[in-house]
């Protein structure tokens, strides 16, 4: 069986937050894009949520590719401070579904930090309980899909438009060949 290990760290964003009511922060949306190739290709799966200008993020996968992703998150200069929470053995990764789950929670998790005692989303101030809690609503949420469609999608997407209708010219001619004839 694959070693495998689960992390869960946290950082803070170089770039300045915009307001949550504006929809997904555009940095955030393409390290999103990006972790969603990379995590399938690599066989590593997780959960992602940014708020207040802090990260707490999820990682599950064989040990030494979430250990290779940690060399490259600690060099990644659109976030700081990264502190690692907890780190250990898995036989299951429970973000299975989900190369990086991203759960725009902002109601839940507004009520899970008064429950906590902490007046907004701090996460160095989180403990071991508080820090179980985050991941069990990170499980239990709906995620969020692809926000940033891949231009490969996109291109796929109009070629498909294309065929369609030149599918749909293609019946109308036949039907009015067939109606001439009849
Ligand atoms: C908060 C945060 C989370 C990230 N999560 C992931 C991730 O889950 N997977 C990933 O491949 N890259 C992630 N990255 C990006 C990596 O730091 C790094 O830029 C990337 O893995 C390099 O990918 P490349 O080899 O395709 O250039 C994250 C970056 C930040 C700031």
């Amino acid at each position: 069986m694959r070693d495998l290990v689960q992390i869960v760290y946290v950082s803070r964003s170089t770039f300045a937050p915009m307001p949550p009511e504006r929809g997904i922060e555009p940095s955030v949306a393409r390290i999103l894009a990006q972790s969603r190739i990379n995590n399938a290709r690599r066989g590593l799966v997780g959960a992602l949520y940014f708020g207040d200008g802090c990260f707490f993020q999820c990682l599950e996968g064989p040990v030494a590719a979430v250990d290779g992703l940690c060399a490259a998150l600690l060099r990644d200069p659109r976030h700081t401070d990264l502190r690692v929470l907890s780190r250990r053995a898995i036989e299951h990764t429970s973000f299975s579904a989900w190369s990086m789950k991203y759960v725009p929670l902002d109601a839940p998790m507004q009520s899970l930090l008064r429950q906590s005692g902490l007046a907004r989303f701090d996460p160095y101030r989180f403990d071991e309980a508080t820090v179980a809690r985050v991941l069990d609503m990170l499980r239990n949420a709906g995620g969020l899909a692809d926000p940033v469609q891949p231009a490969a999608s996109r291109w796929t997407g109009r070629r498909a438009a294309w065929a369609a209708g030149l599918l749909a010219v293609a019946l109308v001619a036949v039907a009015a060949a067939w109606m001439r004839r009849a």
